[in-house]
C-alpha cells in the first residue's frame, strides 16, 4: 500500500472513535461508530442508536451505509469502524450491492478494485439543498424528490421523507432494503438514524411520503423510534392529490414502550 493511502486509512479510522461519542446507547453504554469514505474523500459517520424495544436497534455500518444512499451517494472506497468489524459486519459488508470489499486492518476494510485511496476531506453534508418548506404539501413534493433515491430491490416500494430540524436543517431518508430482510431500514428511520450521526438536535417535522401508496402511514417499528427520539416532531403524510395528513408520534403509538424500568435498572447498577 502506498505511503499517501497508509496516511489516509490512518486519519481515516480516527474518525469513527470521535463519532462514536454521538452514538446513543442509554441501555448498554457502548458506544460505536462506522464511517464511510466516499470516492471524493468525504465522509460519512454513522453511529449506533439503541431503541428501548432492544431489537430495533440501528447498527452503526447498517446507519452509515443509509445515510450515504438517502444522500444519493454509493461510491464507498473504504469503510472503518471505531473497533474491530464483528462478523456480522463482515457479513453485511459482503453482501452490499456496492463493491466488494477486502480487510486492510481489523477495524478497516477497503474497496479491493481501487489503485489508489481517496484523500480525506469534510464530513458529506446531509442536508438538502432547498429551503425549509412554506406548508406541508411542498415538504411532501420534496419528501417525493428523495423516495427517488430508495434502494428497493425486494419490493419496489419506495418510500421518501425529508426530517426538518429547528434550526431550518433539512435531513433525507429512504428506504433502504437487502437481500436479508432483517437488516432493511425504513425511510424514517433512516433520517432519524441521520440526525442522530450527525449530532442534530431540534427534531420539529418530518413529511413522508410511499410512492406507490396514498394511503401510507409509518410502521410499528418506526412508529416507536419516532417516540422515542423526535416525540415532538409534526408528520406530515402524502395523500396523494389530497392535502397532506398530520399526525403525531404518541397519536400514531398512544400507550407506547418507554423503556423507563430499563434505563432506570441500568441507573441502579444492576449487572445486565
Ligand atoms: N417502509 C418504510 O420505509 N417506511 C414505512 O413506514 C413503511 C415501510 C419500507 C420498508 C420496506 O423497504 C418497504 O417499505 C416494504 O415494507
Amino acid at each position: 500500500m502506498p505511503p499517501s493511502a497508509r496516511e489516509t486509512l490512518e486519519a481515516l479510522r480516527r474518525l469513527p472513535r470521535e463519532a462514536a461519542a454521538r452514538a446513543h446507547v442509554p441501555y448498554s453504554q457502548r458506544p460505536t461508530a462506522a464511517v464511510l469514505l466516499l470516492e471524493d474523500g468525504r465522509s460519512v459517520p454513522g453511529v449506533r442508536v439503541e431503541s428501548a424495544s432492544f431489537s430495533l436497534l440501528i447498527p452503526a455500518l447498517v446507519n452509515a451505509f443509509s445515510t450515504a444512499v438517502a444522500c444519493g451517494r454509493t461510491d464507498v472506497a473504504a469503510v472503518a469502524m471505531s473497533r474491530a468489524f464483528l462478523p456480522e459486519e463482515r457479513a453485511l459488508l459482503h453482501a452490499l450491492p456496492w463493491g466488494s470489499f477486502i480487510e486492510a486492518d481489523a477495524d478497516v476494510f477497503v474497496r479491493n478494485d481501487l489503485e489508489t485511496l481517496p484523500a480525506l476531506s469534510e464530513r458529506l453534508s446531509p442536508y438538502l439543498e432547498a429551503g425549509a418548506p412554506q406548508d406541508p404539501a411542498a415538504g411532501v413534493a420534496l419528501a417525493r424528490e428523495v423516495a427517488r433515491r430508495a434502494h428497493v430491490p425486494e419490493s419496489g416500494f419506495p418510500v421518501g421523507c425529508v426530517l426538518e430540524t429547528a434550526a431550518g436543517e433539512l435531513i433525507p431518508g429512504v428506504n433502504v432494503e437487502h437481500t436479508d430482510w432483517a437488516r432493511i431500514l425504513c425511510a424514517e428511520r433512516n433520517a432519524l438514524g441521520t440526525a442522530i450521526s450527525y449530532g442534530l438536535a431540534g427534531l420539529r417535522r418530518l413529511y413522508l411520503t410511499c410512492l406507490k401508496d396514498p394511503t401510507g402511514t409509518p410502521c410499528g417499528a418506526c412508529r416507536q423510534l419516532l417516540v422515542e427520539l423526535a416525540p415532538e416532531a409534526a408528520l406530515w403524510m402524502d395523500r396523494g392529490d389530497d392535502t397532506p395528513e398530520a399526525a403525531s408520534p404518541h397519536g400514531l403509538l398512544p400507550g407506547s414502550f418507554s423503556g423507563r424500568a430499563l434505563a432506570e435498572r441500568r441507573g441502579k447498577g444492576v449487572d445486565v
